[in-house]
């Protein structure tokens, strides 16, 4: 015979597994309401500032692998009652992460707006390379020509007295020489002046140090003059050479070098006597050049053996030695070299005009 179990029994019996589970039941509720609590903690403590952090909480809470995904899979096992509690709290959590997830990209969207205004679709900008001015590259050549056979480069002040640029230079007191040299006084008391050649570093060099010697010397010059082929201020270059039995040949030697490195080999050149009163014998030197399809000669440089009283004064004995010196004007040969008719164009810094060279 069975035994009928009267419902009351079975209510009981329920009742005692339920109890016997529920606690069990109970700690997956709590504990899962804590942990979405806590997790709730830290998606606030997020600070999302950057494309990293954003990534970070990507990976961390957001994504597939993030622990918003893992609470959810644990939820699936929570069964009926509990459910509800549950639920709600990792729904308000999903809302949570979301709010945060899209203020932070929004965040970090108008940081980098406003961190790169450029605009990538204008053109780009030209840069603009400088150019040598065309009085450089011919002072840097003629120097480059001089030291390749041994002169060496001095240079001396702008501002000179009158004994160092005239009567060093033998250059008597009233001589008319001077007037050739139409000059800027600083002083006339004491007669300070713009050197008006670069003549007067052969003195310096001469009183400083004892021959053989053998320099050029670059440099600034002024002069109360100026049209379409003077200046008030321009270039020269002076050469000194003084040794033990110079001759007026050897002169002739160098400067038919460097006429030939400077303008080419076939070059004509040709002296003229002239007068200095630093030089004894004088010359000046003439390249032959076709201007408008004719042959002319053009002066370049002036030149001579150095006058024994300009070694006198330098403290240079006359009989022991001898020398040459030449001189010339650096706009001059860049106005044949580059076929320039007006020397004010090297002074105007157009750049139409200084970028050809
Ligand atoms: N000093 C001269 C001038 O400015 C140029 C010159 C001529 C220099 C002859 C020299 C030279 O050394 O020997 O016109």
């Amino acid at each position: 015979m069975t035994k009928t179990i009267d419902k009351d029994t079975l209510i009981e019996g329920f009742q005692q597994v339920f109890n016997l589970f529920f606690p069990f039941l109970y700690r997956i509720l709590i504990f899962m309401l804590e942990e979405i609590a806590q997790m709730a903690d830290l998606v606030r403590s997020f600070d999302l500032k950057t494309p990293m952090d954003i990534e970070k909480f990507k990976r961390e809470i957001s994504g597939k692998n993030g622990q918003l995904n893992t609470l959810f899979e644990q939820f699936k096992g929570i069964s009926g009652d509990q459910k509800k509690d549950v639920g709600k709290a990792l729904n308000e959590l999903k809302i949570l992460v979301a709010q945060k997830f899209e203020e932070g990209v929004a965040f970090v969207e108008t940081q980098n707006v406003k961190q790169d205004e450029t605009d990538y679709s204008l053109p780009g900008r030209t840069l603009h390379f400088g150019k040598r001015h065309p009085l450089n590259l011919v002072n840097e050549e003629v120097i480059g020509i001089f030291e390749r056979i041994g002169f060496q480069v001095k240079e001396g002040p702008e501002i000179e007295d009158d004994w160092h640029n005239f009567s060093a230079l033998n250059f008597a007191e009233n001589h008319p020489a001077r007037d050739m040299q139409d000059t800027f006084f600083v002083n006339s008391e004491h007669k300070i002046l713009l050197r008006t050649h670069t003549s007067s570093v052969q003195v310096r060099t001469m009183l400083k140090e004892k021959p053989p010697i053998r320099i050029i010397s670059p440099g600034r010059v002024y002069r109360c003059d100026s049209d379409a082929t003077h200046s008030p201020v321009f270039h020269q270059c002076e050469g000194l050479y003084i040794d033990k039995g110079v001759s007026f040949s050897d002169m002739k030697d160098v400067l038919f070098y460097f006429v030939k490195s400077f303008f080419g080999n076939d070059t004509k050149v040709r002296f003229r006597p002239s007068y200095f009163p630093f030089t004894e014998p004088s010359a000046e030197m003439d390249i032959g050049w076709i201007v408008n399809g004719k042959f002319k000669w053009m002066e370049i440089l002036g030149c001579g053996m150095v006058d024994p009283n300009v070694l006198k004064n330098c403290g240079i004995d006359p009989d022991e030695y001898t020398g040459y010196a030449f001189g010339m004007g650096i706009e001059r040969l860049t106005m044949l070299r580059y076929k320039i008719s007006d020397i004010r164009l090297v002074y105007e810094n157009d750049l139409r005009f200084i970028s050809q060279f």
